[in-house]
Parts: structure tokens; sequence; C-alpha cells
């Protein structure tokens, strides 16, 4: 698969020209990534919150509720966007709860997945650098909006870095195939 990461770095940005003395101003946004995103009631105020970052990185997300802040269960919204991962059908994917806790745990049970919970940018960065997380977790009841929105830009911003941690991966790679024969 091709790594976005890279391409990222070069979409969002405003252009400006000048042509007989007007400043001509485009944004050159494009799609470049398509995730899939759920989350439960507590996750609902923190999933609008960085839907413009989403935007603004070029990223795509299609929604798999919650809509409302009526009681849900997270993991039936968990489930929907960690299988879509796990099978390869969206690039990536973006789950919210109250702590992060519960839809970790349910994410983390699929193949394929590897679900980072991150409360602060440095666990974004390294979540994407060392552990090539394909699926952010966020504690929409223990962070704010803008904290979300940095964590969400660096998230989506950072390329794996390869190297002796895709040894590590093969390993998890491994463990999960020999549970999965069980
Ligand atoms: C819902 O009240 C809460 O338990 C849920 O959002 C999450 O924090 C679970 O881990």
């Amino acid at each position: 698969m091709m790594d976005y990461s890279k391409v990222l770095l070069f979409v969002s940005l405003t252009y400006q020209y000048k042509a007989d003395n007007i400043f001509y101003s485009f944004n050159d946004s494009e799609v470049i990534m398509k995730i899939a995103i759920g989350c439960d009631h507590a996750g609902v105020a923190m999933k609008n919150e960085i839907a413009p970052v989403l935007k603004e990185l070029g990223v795509e997300g299609e929604d798999y509720g919650t809509t409302t802040e009526e009681s849900v269960d997270y993991p039936d919204f968990g489930e929907k966007v960690a299988e879509l991962v796990s099978g390869g059908k969206v690039d990536r994917g973006i789950l919210i709860c109250g702590t992060g806790i519960g839809m970790s745990i349910v994410a983390n049970k699929f193949p394929n997945v590897r679900a980072a919970l991150c409360s602060e940018s440095f666990s974004a960065q390294m979540s994407r650098l060392h552990n090539d997380a394909n699926l952010l977790v966020l504690p929409g009841r223990v962070i704010n909006g803008t904290t979300a929105a940095d964590i969400v830009r660096i998230w989506f911003t950072t390329p794996f870095e390869g190297g002796r941690h895709q040894k590590r991966l093969d390993k998890i790679k491994a463990i999960e195939a020999r549970l999965i024969c069980k």
C-alpha cells in the first residue's frame, strides 16, 4: 500500500500567485486517504470537533456513528470501524469513547489492527513512527478539542519508520497467526 504519510505533507497548502496585479489564492486540498470513524455517545462532540481537521488534511472520513448523545454501547461502533481497517477496506480508522479504553480493547481484537490510544502528541507521533498504528483512539472525556486536533494532525502526517520496528510488527503478525489458528 502507498505510504500516504509522505504525500500528506504536500496537501492542504494554500497557493498564491499574482496576475494582473491581483493575488489569486486557492486551496489544493484533495482526498488522499479514506478512513472510517466511529464513536459512542461520549465521543460525539470530539468527532465533530476533529472533522474540519480531517478535511484540512485531505482525509475523507466515513462516519459509522453514533451521532447523538443518547447512551449506546461502544463495542457496536468499535466493531464496525475495526472490521473495515482489519479487512483493508479503508486506509485507517478513528474511534472515540469516554476514556478511549473500551474502544482500544475492541479494536485490538481484530487482526491487522494496531490501535493506539493517544492523549498527547508525542504518543501519537511514536505510534506512527514505531508501531505503524492504523487506528487512532481518542479519549473524548479526557482531552480537549485542541489537543485532539494536534494529535490528529501529527498522527496523519507522521510516517512509519520501518527498519527494526518492522521486525517487531512481524512478530505481532506471527502472534496473530498463531492465535487465529487455534
Ligand atoms: C461510556 O459511559 C463509557 O464507559 C465509554 O465511553 C468508554 O469510556 C469506555 O471505555
